[in-house]
């Protein structure tokens, strides 16, 4: 789209209190479409954040199953990151080739498949395969899910309805760490692996009967599927008003988007706002206390493993899944931004008084001990702050801030740069530890959190209320931001 066009847009849309432009979905979905959608997007997260937590509980099963080292753990354990980075690329192909259920559709078949391949496997490099094929399926729908949240979600609630999706991933990972206690056993970490096989086929049964996004079909220059998912969704008469409000946004865009587009100089601000949200993400330390909560338990006085996994499983996972409801009760009333900047806020001073927790320990021990109790109700703290900001903000803004032409394959390298950022925080947080110790490590993960506060401050725009079009249009300006806050 020429930078004229855009700009033009864009000062259309400011003139008028909503910017003029019929939203392309209607503003209620019929009960059984908005709960197929869900039902999509819950599946889809549920599966993710499986994945993410089973192999804690797994972990032990296989050491002593065959015998093997740290190296071969660290494999097994992060290497299902490094097929979601490289699933998440691909799934945005997919997702704007061939469409969204279709990619949904293969996230599951490989989350089928490597689950069945890990299940079974008869040594462990079997294993790995089976973790970057299932961690390709968690890339895949990692883009995928949201995206189609995104695009299918009334303009009012579609903060919501991508917090679902964040929801379900905690809710994906508390549920491992209640099946991992459960089946704790010699050959219980084969049936840990399995359990995400029949989640998968629940995804692949939901996907099959769920819409198509209007959005991507009249992309896909099918505008009588595009007309009649709209009708499915609740549009009446003004149907054709609504595509034609799809189709306009269609027309501003490039014919064939190609990967430099994501990169193109008219889209950098979405393209910095995308890319800043998945990295602060992870850099402020979130999985590194997910992966290692019962270690760091360990080294703050929890000293039975009994103690540790509970302390794990609801201070962790299920404060994790209740603080989520903070967030869809108020991302779309408060908005993304409050949302962000309170939760920074609550992130760092937690992490800063872990931080002092280990520093002033002089290596106390006992669950009773200053140290346990006040690293336990930081990480509560840290927790809460992060399940109602940066884990559903940053889903929910990087499926809304870029352009119709490029959005899948945008979304796709958010998500593979937040993969590759999680890779490296889970992969490298024991040698940082051991190379500067417990509480200048959790001091690092503040000071990130001190300078996305300030970055958000200034360059995060407020999406609250808008749609994706009007979203779009916006960035035709160099003062994009301001317009939207
Ligand atoms: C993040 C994951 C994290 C999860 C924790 C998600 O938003 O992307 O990396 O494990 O939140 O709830």
């Amino acid at each position: 789209m020429a930078d004229t066009t855009q700009r033009s847009a864009a000062s259309s849309l400011r003139a008028g209190p909503s910017g003029g432009r019929l939203d392309p979905v209607p503003d209620r979905l019929p009960f059984a479409r908005g709960a197929s959608v869900l039902a999509v997007v819950v599946l889809a997260g549920a599966l993710f954040g499986y994945d993410q937590g089973v192999i804690s509980g797994a972990l032990l099963g296989i050491q002593k199953a065959f015998a093997v080292g740290a190296v071969a753990l660290e494999i097994v354990t992060s290497w299902v990151t490094l097929g979601a980075m490289f699933g998440s690329l691909a799934g945005g192909y997919v997702a704007d080739h061939f469409g969204r259920k279709r990619a949904l559709l293969a996230a599951a078949g490989l989350f089928i498949a490597g689950a069945a391949i890990e299940a079974l496997a008869p040594e462990v490099p079997v294993i790995v395969v089976g973790r970057l094929v299932a961690g390709s399926g968690v890339g895949v729908a990692a883009v995928a899910a949201p995206l189609y949240a995104a695009e299918l979600a009334p303009t009012a609630v579609r903060g919501r309805f991508v917090s679902c999706y964040q929801l379900a991933i905690t809710i994906g990972i508390f549920g491992a760490y209640l099946v991992d206690e459960a089946l704790a056993g010699p050959s219980g970490w084969r049936a840990m692996f399995g359990v995400s096989a029949i989640a998968g086929v629940l995804l692949a049964l939901a996907v099959l009967t769920a819409l198509e996004s209007p959005r991507w079909f009249a992309k896909a220059g099918r505008p009588d599927d595009a007309r009649r998912t709209l009708v499915a969704l609740g549009a009446g008469d003004d149907a054709d008003a609504r595509l034609a409000a799809i189709e306009v946004s269609l027309r501003e865009e490039h014919e064939t988007p190609s990967w430099s587009d994501v990169f193109a100089p008219r889209w950098r601000t979405p393209l910095i706002i995308g890319l800043g949200l998945a990295v602060l993400q992870q850099v402020t330390g979130i999985n590194a206390i997910i992966y290692y909560s019962d270690s760091i338990f360990a080294a703050a006085g929890f000293t039975t493993p009994a103690a540790q996994t509970q302390a794990t499983t609801w201070a962790i996972g299920a404060v994790n899944v209740l603080s989520t409801f903070i967030a869809i009760a108020f991302i779309d009333h408060l908005g993304r931004r409050p949302l962000l900047i309170a939760g920074l806020i609550g992130m760092g001073l937690s992490l800063t008084a872990v931080g002092f927790a280990f520093y002033h320990s002089g290596g106390a021990s006992g669950q009773g001990s200053a140290l346990g109790v006040v690293t336990l109700a930081a990480l509560v703290v840290f927790i809460i702050s992060f399940a109602f900001s940066l884990g559903p903000v940053t889903w929910t803004v990087i499926n809304e801030i870029y352009p119709g032409e490029v959005r899948g394959r945008a979304v796709a390298v958010a998500t593979a740069v937040n993969w590759g950022a999680a890779f490296l925080v889970s992969g490298f947080f024991l040698s940082v530890v051991n190379a500067i110790g417990q509480a200048s490590t959790f001091w690092l993960f503040a000071a990130f959190c001190a300078i996305g506060l300030v970055w958000v401050i200034v360059g995060v725009p407020e999406t609250r209320g808008r749609s994706l079009e009007e979203i779009e249009a916006s960035w035709g300006g160099a003062s994009a931001p301001q317009t939207l806050r």
